[in-house]
């Protein structure tokens, strides 16, 4: 098994000024290693996950005695991202036209009624063919609207054609949240996320590890990788330590003026990756407030997903000729498949020297080729090269990058943990639906 590895040799990234910002991170090394002796009593708590067998014997159990064809994961944010990125990475984002024996998953986030109106018509279709279906609530504060709402619709669909409706609901929340009240009340069976644990940062508590426990992913080899890459990155000093020069590479670009991240996935499966890192670098990282909430500050990298080759369709021009204000990070992975270009030589003519070739290698010479003209044009980059699409490096590769965010924030003198003015919105929601809008 191959951890996902890191490279910015070519990148236009100067050695001498990444080496003093991972220098200004001891300290935080230190307190991150400190957490990661300390439970869940840290900020920095999900930084234990990977290694809690309790949560792992609790969501495979509650997998296996609620089996089913059609998975429904109701949550947004923090509560979904991570699992859809898993799923898709490993699974691949069109596993549903063709489940073999796994599960099919929809997800419920936003409150589009047309789409959660085609959730509600799987379910009841799935239902009425009576196949066994599993909806899984997952909510920290137990109080989203959107989850509230569209948990409420699904269950009342539940309701009217299933007999056992309560064994076919799982709810994920904050123990002692109105939610978990809710769900002693009501039968359902109820999975825990532990308190200081943050929605962004909770794929390796019950909230991934359920459902995709549910699609027979391999989620004891997925906390494997967690935790290798949790070790590396706990262990390894501040010079050579994976996470601290990821974030010492983006703090460097924000000093800079350059304030935009992109990930460039050469890989579609992984697009939801990036919409994972996208929320993670999101909220924790721009900030209206610094750390010790004294100067407003307005923090911030914003975080852009790209796929490879796609977007060099669409965004190539932009990245390379357009403002200076972007560090891109290429994402490259080994395909499973070993598809190769047939030989036909009629066809030489129109593309040549592919003829023959395998597709791997014809992304390769794109990737190469990217680089070639960053490095001519002096845009900052680095590739992050995965071995494959297994349990065991995604696991790997999404606990390098919220290590990464932790040091981050500490680079940048930001809170990563909280989302304050996230809330305010919620807040909003809630006043204007009182005024009965
Ligand atoms: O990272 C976060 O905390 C947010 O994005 C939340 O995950 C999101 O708002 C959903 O909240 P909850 O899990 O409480 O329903």
């Amino acid at each position: 098994m191959t951890l996902p590895t890191l490279s910015w040799e070519s990148s236009g990234l100067a050695r001498p000024a990444l080496a003093a910002k991972a220098k200004l991170l001891e300290a935080e090394l230190a307190r991150m290693r400190k957490a990661a002796s300390s439970g869940y009593a840290d900020e920095r708590a999900s930084v234990n996950l990977p290694l809690d067998k309790g949560h792992l014997a609790l969501a495979r159990r509650l997998a296996r005695t609620r089996k089913a064809s059609l998975v429904i994961v109701v949550g947004i944010g923090g509560s979904n991202l991570g699992t859809i990125a898993v799923q898709e990475a490993i699974l691949g984002r069109a596993h549903n036209l063709s489940p073999g024996k796994r599960a099919r998953i929809l997800y419920a986030d936003t409150v589009d009624a047309d789409a959660l109106a085609a959730i509600a018509r799987s379910l009841k279709d799935a239902l009425k063919k009576g196949e066994r279906v599993a909806i899984n609530l997952v909510s920290k504060s137990g109080a989203t609207t959107e989850s509230v709402a569209n948990f409420e619709i699904l269950l009342a669909v539940l309701r009217k054609s299933d007999k056992g409706w309560r064994d076919r609901v799982v709810v994920t929340t904050d123990e002692g949240s109105p939610l978990w009240d809710l769900a002693q009340q009501e039968g359902f069976a109820a999975l825990p996320i532990p308190k200081k644990v943050g929605g962004r940062y909770s794929v390796f508590s019950p909230v991934g590890l359920f459902p995709l426990a549910l699609l027979g992913i391999d989620v004891e080899a997925l906390l494997e990788g967690a935790a290798q890459m949790r070790k590396i990155c706990l262990d390894a000093p501040a010079e050579r330590n994976p996470a601290i020069i990821r974030a010492a590479m983006l703090a460097h670009a924000r000093d800079s003026g350059i304030a935009i991240a992109d990930n460039f996935y050469f890989g579609s499966d992984l697009e939801s990756v990036g919409k994972w890192y996208r929320q993670l670098m999101g909220e924790s990282i721009g900030k209206e407030w610094d750390a010790a909430h004294e100067r407003r500050v307005h923090m911030g990298i914003t975080p852009t997903v790209s796929i490879g080759t796609t977007d060099l369709h669409s965004m190539a021009q932009l990245y390379f000729g357009g403002p200076r204000d972007k560090i891109h990070t290429l994402v490259t992975v080994e395909p499973d498949a070993a598809l190769a270009v047939p030989r036909m030589a009629q066809y030489e003519a129109l593309v040549p020297h592919i003829q023959g070739k395998r597709l791997s290698s014809i992304m390769d010479a794109v990737v190469q080729g990217v680089e070639a003209v960053l490095s001519q044009q002096g845009i900052p980059f680095c590739r992050i090269a995965l071995a494959g699409k297994d349990e065991h490096t995604v696991g790997a590769l999404l606990q390098l990058h919220m290590m990464e965010m932790m040091y981050l924030g500490a680079l940048l003198g930001v809170n990563p943990f909280d989302q304050p003015n996230v809330e305010a919105y919620k807040v909003e929601t809630k006043r204007v639906l009182a005024r009965g809008k």
